[in-house]
């Protein structure tokens, strides 16, 4: 199959000479060709984007909701097929994909609800010193300008929405950018926007390559980036645009806790299911996947048993399979990378309890413990199916664990006492605290960000909302309160 596509310049669709294969990544065959703008073309939409940005902004909030309303219907209606080309595309399980284009819908859904309450404006009183009298503060959010969204592969659907939707909900004009090996989903969304109302210029999606991508970071007229990846990539960004706003999604090696009072039978099954399903979802190739579990002495034996017999039933094959949990990672060499850190940890000392291998790109759900501090495993987002496992003495040395990490995005805490989890809340150094159940637990309206070396901003529909837009007050004169 090779559907050569066209990319979408400022609402239409585009094409040129040059071209990037996809493949998949499961079996390599070709799953599509993408035609890659000139850098004419880039100069078009970018100049596009930035004209409309006034008459996007004043778009009124009925015609916004209507548009964001229509890509929510018609993701729905093509649920199953590009589901499959998810898939395809990314080695995403089907069953992971399908729940990706749900979310995806929600996502629209959530947005055109914003779309219609948002205005993030309150009135105050000037009058509270005498200078003030007969004065009356309005303020209102305007949308920042253009926004530049950089999405990743590992959700190539719904991190591109992530990004898109708000954008649409404010009346920014959004360029989307999506990752090289993974651009048809965004090219389907593309096609659905391009269905909608929206002005010439809203929205363009181009598959830029990453090579070309430093010159349009640093284009005066994108004054916003939307950045999900690598921490590194994520920084350089940053350090290049100075003076622009950057919200950056970037990495985590999230924990799972699991304290004393989580010892019940029941208690352990669902914890080491929820952590044996989590640290494999989509190969581990989510930032909020489980990295790390921190099991307090009284329980670690009883869950270890039970993770390492989860983690062995989860079954790897095909993506296209309704049965498979978990498929290959993105790449061959991803694959080859996590097994090195591997590797180098068991040659360090770490005992492997099961999985260790790869195949092609491949790499077997896998649990060590006694990770030795200094490898790469202890320090790094492994973006691979790998769980280490700590066994730590109460909730002081647990919370410490949990915090002794450069990154900080999310975290689950298995406890039934509400104060411990109050704890956590006040504890933890993470943009997320997830009480009872896993840290890659996210609902699409929630704040989603990190701290330290997470990002910096939030997503989930209303935050991004909010990053996208300043506050611009207005003072009224000679009003009689
Ligand atoms: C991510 O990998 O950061 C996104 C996780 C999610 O949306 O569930």
């Amino acid at each position: 199959m090779t559907t050569h596509q066209p990319f979408w310049l400022a609402g239409r669709p585009a094409t040129s000479h040059a071209c990037l294969d996809v493949t998949s990544p499961w079996d390599g065959r070709l799953v599509g060709r993408v035609a890659v703008p000139t850098e004419s073309q880039v100069e078009e939409a970018v100049a596009a984007a930035h004209a409309v940005r006034g008459p996007l902004a004043a778009t009124p909030a009925h015609v916004r909701a209507a548009a964001l309303d229509h890509v929510c219907r018609r993701l729905a209606e093509r649920t199953e097929e590009i589901a499959r080309l998810i898939s395809a595309e990314n080695g995403k399980p089907i069953k992971w994909a399908r729940g990706e284009v749900g979310r995806a819908v929600s996502v629209f859904r959530l947005a055109a609800e914003e779309a219609r309450r948002f205005n993030g404006g309150e009135t105050q009183r000037l009058d509270t010193d005498a200078g003030g009298v007969g004065r009356l503060a309005l303020t209102r959010r305007f949308p920042k300008g253009a926004v530049l969204g950089i999405a990743p592969f590992n959700f190539p659907l719904n991190l591109c929405v992530h990004k898109v939707a708000p954008a649409i909900a404010v009346g920014a004009p959004i360029i989307l950018k999506p990752a090289p090996a993974t651009p048809l989903s965004a090219l389907v969304l593309g096609e659905l926007l391009a269905e909608t109302e929206l002005p010439a210029g809203a929205f363009s999606v181009l598959p830029v390559p990453n090579d070309r991508m430093p010159a349009l970071v640093k284009d005066e007229r994108l004054p916003v980036i939307s950045f999900t990846g690598s921490d590194t990539v994520g920084y350089a960004i940053q350090a290049s645009v100075p003076t622009k706003h950057c919200t950056l999604e970037l990495g985590g090696n999230a924990a799972a806790v699991v304290l004393g009072d989580w010892s019940s039978a029941a208690d352990l099954d669902w914890a080491a299911s929820r952590i044996a399903t989590f640290a494999n979802y989509q190969g581990g190739q989510s930032c909020i996947a489980v990295q790390r579990v921190i099991a307090d002495t009284s329980v670690y034996d009883r869950l270890v048993a039970r993770v390492v017999a989860a983690v062995e039933a989860q079954g790897t094959g095909d993506p296209l399979d309704d049965e498979t949990d978990v498929g290959p990672l993105v790449s061959e060499d991803a694959a080859k990378r996590v097994e090195s850190w591997v590797n180098e940890a068991v040659n360090a000392g770490a005992q492997l309890l099961t999985g260790g291998e790869r195949d092609a790109a491949t790499y077997a759900p896998t649990v060590l413990e006694g990770l030795p501090t200094g490898v790469t495993l202890a320090c790094e987002e492994v973006f691979g199916p790998v769980l280490t496992l700590h066994k730590v003495n109460g909730t002081d040395e647990a919370f410490a664990t949990v915090n002794d990490s450069k990154f900080g995005l999310q975290a689950g805490v298995f406890t039934h006492d509400v104060h411990t989890a109050f704890r956590a809340h006040r504890e933890l150094e993470v943009g997320g605290v997830i009480v009872g159940d896993v840290p890659s637990y996210r609902a699409d309206q929630m704040p989603y960000g990190g701290v330290k070396q997470s990002g910096v901003g939030r997503e989930g529909v209303r935050f991004a909302m909010d990053d996208y837009t300043y506050e611009r007050v207005m003072v009224l004169t000679g009003i009689a309160l």
